[in-house]
């Protein structure tokens, strides 16, 4: 696994980071960001679930998750900006999300993924997550828009 930059810093997401994680989304997710309403949401919903990569006062990525509820948490979004990819920081998210939604009692994470992403498929499979045996759903996620759920027992 690379090294990271050691300039890099995972932490919780702060107010003040809104509209950088907002411009963030918007270099990860190009055709589908989320709306800044839904972001500020997920911030007041979600805080210490929300985590950010920072290099140099910028933000490079972030890792959203679901509190446990019942058990169970889901992952909705991971993000690794474009010029920070390969350098093992989506790896290092999803490393401290799950290291503390186990501390909180998660025992299953879920997460739904776009079934051609091979690069996302590939790191979640890494980290013991299986796909769903019936194979992607169809339009889950609206027309055309189908979705892999993939599952892992902490
Ligand atoms: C998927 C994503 C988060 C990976 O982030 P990253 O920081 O580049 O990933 P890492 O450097 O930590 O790599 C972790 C593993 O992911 C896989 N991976 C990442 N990029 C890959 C690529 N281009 N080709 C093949 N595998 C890849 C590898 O298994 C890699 O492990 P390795 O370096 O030991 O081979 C990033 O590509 C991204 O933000 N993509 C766009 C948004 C997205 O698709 N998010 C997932 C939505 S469900």
């Amino acid at each position: 696994m690379p090294a990271l930059r050691p300039s890099v810093r995972v932490r919780i997401i702060a107010k003040q980071d809104l509209s950088d994680l907002a411009g963030l989304d918007h270099e990860v997710f190009p055709d589908d960001p989320y709306p800044v309403s839904v972001l500020r949401q997920f911030m007041d919903t979600f805080a210490g679930h929300l985590l950010v990569a920072e290099d140099n006062g910028g933000l490079c990525g972030y890792v959203l998750a679901t509190p446990p509820n019942a058990g169970e948490s889901w992952i909705f979004s991971l993000g690794v900006a474009p010029t920070s990819r390969r350098q093992g920081l989506g790896r290092q998210l999803m490393s401290e999300m799950l290291m503390r939604l186990r501390a909180e009692g998660t025992r299953t994470v879920l997460l739904w993924v776009e079934p051609r992403n091979a690069r996302a498929v590939t790191l979640y499979e890494s980290f013991g997550f299986v796909p769903d045996p019936a194979g992607p759903r169809k339009n889950h996620f609206g027309p055309g828009e189908h979705r892999l759920l993939m599952t892992l027992t902490l």
